[in-house]
């Protein structure tokens, strides 16, 4: 058995621990999912569309047409208030795991356990780690600032750890900053079983970025090219839980307005009306949401391709740590 197997390997039903984020949006659709899935990891399929539940159920269903393996729909817990069906389909649907973000999974726990659906909960703070245990999930993901896309203040470095240590003995996967076999490595280090990629599949041949240039942007970018901002979501119109912000590159739109959300919000109506199609951002407006480790993303490549390689780099460092 390999070092790097953990067994949150075990629990998962999967070969390797690595994730792909179940990015929402399209960006984490069914191709990619599965083919997370059939290279070993565990494949994330958004789980929150602008299409709504159905849109999603049709993606659950296309993914299971396209792996016999297990994969994880994400979905945000501060909309289930307004929107619970976002859950309901991943019930009925019987989702291998659903990976919940963003809020208290204490009211879900239950209901999918019922359904036989293994919890994951995504929290960036050390508090929501003790409460995703508490709650009793299944897997903690650990999420630090470095992230792509929405994400907490506290870094991956010093999250991780400390949410091992509030897991109370639940599995810990770490996401964050993380895109090479170097970062797994450090990584299972620190007490996490495995890891959550997000930025590293937007640019994996199977992914649907939905933002402008997004991948490109990716490739092109340095650790130092991010933004932590809320500007994108003024546009969008979307509210997130207190000390939740997105982590996007730093496109000439964030740069002009990131700091002068108030008078964006004044400006929202004309922006949104400069794009011709009723609701959308012009293209200009679109995030791009990715994380620091943008910089170490320098290829699009298949999803298996990404897992390979990663898994081989992990295997060289340690051989080098050992000797
Ligand atoms: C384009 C993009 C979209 C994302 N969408 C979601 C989402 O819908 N739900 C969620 O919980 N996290 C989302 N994330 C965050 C990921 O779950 C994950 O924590 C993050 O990508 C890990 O950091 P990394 O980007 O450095 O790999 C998104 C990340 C990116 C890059």
């Amino acid at each position: 058995m390999s070092v790097l197997q953990s067994p949150v390997c075990d629990l998962l039903g999967i070969d390797v621990p690595i994730g792909s984020a179940g990015m929402a949006g399209g960006t984490a659709g069914p191709a990619l999912a599965a083919a997370v899935s059939n290279a070993g990891g565990l494949g994330g399929l958004g789980g929150i569309d602008r299409g709504g539940p159905e849109e999603i159920r049709a993606r659950i269903r296309r993914t299971r047409e396209l792996t016999q393996r297990p994969f994880s729909v994400n979905v945000w817990v501060h909309i289930l208030g307004v929107a619970p069906a976002f859950l309901d389909v991943c019930i009925e649907e019987r989702v291998p795991s659903v990976t919940l973000s963003f809020g208290d999974a204490t009211p879900y726990v239950d209901r999918l356990h019922e359904a036989g659906i293994k919890v994951m909960h995504q929290v960036q703070t050390v508090a929501g780690a003790k409460a995703a245990a508490a709650a009793g999930v299944d897997v903690i993901i650990a999420q630090g600032g470095e992230a792509g896309g929405h994400t907490g203040g506290v870094a991956t470095l010093a999250l991780v750890p400390q949410a091992v240590d509030a897991a109370s003995g639940i599995p810990v996967l770490a996401a964050g900053g993380i895109a090479d076999g170097r970062g797994l490595v450090a990584m299972l280090a620190l007490g996490a079983q495995g890891v959550v990629m997000g930025t590293r599949f937007v640019c994996a041949e199977e992914a649907t970025p939905s933002a402008h240039a997004h991948r490109e942007r990716i490739l092109a970018a340095t650790a130092d090219e991010t933004v932590f901002t809320d500007v994108f979501d003024i546009v969008d119109g979307m509210r997130w839980p207190d000390g939740i912000h997105g982590r996007s590159i730093l496109t000439q739109f964030a740069a002009e307005w990131h700091g002068r959300e108030d008078e964006l919000a004044r400006q929202r109506d004309a922006i949104l009306a400069s794009s011709g199609v009723p609701g959308e951002a012009p293209p200009n407006a679109h995030s791009a949401y990715a994380g620091q480790a943008a910089g170490l993303v320098r290829d699009a490549k298949p999803a298996a391709a990404i897992i390979r390689d990663i898994l081989a780099e992990a295997e060289t460092v340690l051989a080098r740590l050992r000797s």
